[in-house]
């Protein structure tokens, strides 16, 4: 993609204009000057950053999202490290069963509210993939922001839709869809709502219900979708209002088994507990921090993340590359190794005190990036916690799915106590698997229908167990 791009004064922000000719900024804090990720270098117009009126007589950098054009044309540098992620090569893996091997092609889609991942499936094997950051970030990074869009106005509800089928749009073209035989979609409740062109605003307010839970067989069309335009579309019911097809996928594809537990480790972590009265689920608000989003370095599992991060303070980076940024499974090794060497303090300070930790040339973590993984760790274990108590057993093994727990290392996940000392096992992105298992066997649809009518939820804001188990969940052990 060409980096020098003229665009005409329109009054909108600089994000927006370029977004307009297809170039894609990474939006993840929503316009608001905070992740610093949309920088790009202006090199002629008039402008206005901020409040202060610039004539750039000389290149100067900017954040896109927080200036506007004022004369009438302007041109402008865009950074490839400011771009919205797109590459994804470590997506499409799970422990689940084989998939089936029809003479098919079909492609499975991953909706997740913060990154989007799609796989084709030739003969029961991968041979495609690819991922993106949900574009629907740029109005908010979780599901309750987007629920506040949606609700709106119908303008606003049609942007969130529209988002959502723009970057899976390009994730299909990345794929090729030419002989596509059919194509599912797996996703948390507000996500298949708004793909469906649904108000998600129930899911708001008690008693948090979902317009519906099923969805109908659509064709591509009909939906808007890069594709034949009768290949059908296939969208994986929903168990509640907070518990989506993407858990349902993960229950069918793990087949859980009494005493086992299946957390799916996205933006809004949802949970599954199998026990020897039925199956109970509960969500539990995690956030983006892990999926990369939120966090100043923060990236996706892609090639240039830091994955992990020795006691010897070694990094493992993805595709051995140089590092620009740290995932999920970085951080998670971030918290266990500087507390265990006493840089970090129970609360989450640098210690001694600095403005960030440095991790490699380029990658650091500041306080308050600190603080959004304490936020995120403690709303997981808090989760765990308060559903085992409620049933009143407690769960021998513990089934990790979802694209950033792919790379996690359990030992330090028990560490900073974000998972209890348990069995662990990592099932990787079963969302997508399950996905992709719908699109080749569409006859599934009935029982994944049933399935859905079965587990009981657990609301945790209302279990009394709750505030005090987050609150605990904040410190590092
Ligand atoms: S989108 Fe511009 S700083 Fe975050």
């Amino acid at each position: 993609m060409k980096s020098v791009w003229e665009v005409r004064c329109d009054g909108q922000f600089l994000t927006a204009a370029l977004a307009e000719q297809g170039v894609i900024l990474d939006q993840r804090c929503n316009g608001s000057g905070r992740c610093r990720r949309c920088r790009v270098t202006l090199l002629s117009g008039r402008w206005l950053v901020e409040d202060r009126e610039y004539p750039i007589a000389e290149p100067m950098e900017v954040l896109a999202c927080r200036c506007r054009l004022l004369s009438p044309s302007g041109t402008v540098m865009v950074p490839e490290d400011s771009l919205t992620e797109t590459t994804g090569h470590t997506l499409a893996s799970w422990h689940a069963a084989p998939l089936p091997a029809t003479g098919e092609t079909v492609i499975g889609i991953d909706l997740g509210t913060t990154t989007i991942a799609a796989a084709k499936l030739q003969h029961g094997r991968i041979v495609a993939e690819a991922g993106a950051f949900n574009r629907q970030n740029r109005y908010g990074d979780n599901v309750i922001s987007r629920i506040v869009h949606a609700g709106k106005n119908p303008a606003a509800l049609a942007e969130l839709t529209a988002a959502a089928i723009e970057t899976i749009n390009e994730l299909l073209q990345q794929l090729g869809t030419g002989s596509v035989a059919r194509i599912a979609i797996s996703g948390n409740t507000v996500m298949a709502l708004l793909l469906h062109g649904m108000d998600p605003s129930a899911i708001g307010a008690a008693p948090f219900l979902p317009p519906c839970r099923t969805f109908p067989v659509k064709p591509a069309a009909s939906l808007a979708l890069a594709a034949p335009p009768d290949v059908p579309v296939l969208t994986l019911p929903c168990i509640s209002g907070y518990l989506g097809g993407d858990i349902l996928a993960g229950w069918r594809e793990t087949g859980l088994r009494p005493g086992e537990m299946l957390a799916d480790l996205g933006t809004n972590c949802e949970i599954l507990f199998c026990t020897s009265r039925g199956i109970f689920g509960t969500t539990a608000a995690a956030g983006p921090a892990f999926e990369g989003a939120a966090i100043a370095c923060g990236r996706r599992a892609v090639p240039g993340a830091i994955s992990h991060i020795a006691a010897d303070g070694s990094l493992t980076v993805i595709g051995n590359e140089t590092p620009r940024g740290i995932c999920g499974s970085g951080m998670i090794d971030f918290l266990a190794v500087w507390r265990a060497t006493g840089r970090l303090t129970e609360f989450g300070r640098l210690d001694p005190p600095a403005p960030t930790a440095g991790i490699a040339p380029g990658v650091t973590l500041s306080e308050s990036d600190i603080e959004q993984l304490l936020k995120a760790k403690a709303a997981i274990s808090a989760g765990i916690q308060v559903l085992e108590e409620h049933c009143g057993e407690t769960a021998s093994r513990l089934k990790l799915a979802g694209g950033f727990a792919r790379y996690l290392e359990p030992d330090s996940a028990k560490q900073i106590g974000m998972l209890p000392d348990r069995t662990i096992e990592i099932v990787g992105n079963t969302s997508l698997s399950g996905a992709l298992r719908l699109a080749a066997e569409p006859e599934l649809l009935p029982q994944l229908e049933a399935m859905s009518d079965e587990p009981t939820e657990v609301l945790l804001n209302t279990e009394p167990g709750f505030e005090d188990a987050f609150i605990d969940g904040l410190l590092l052990p």
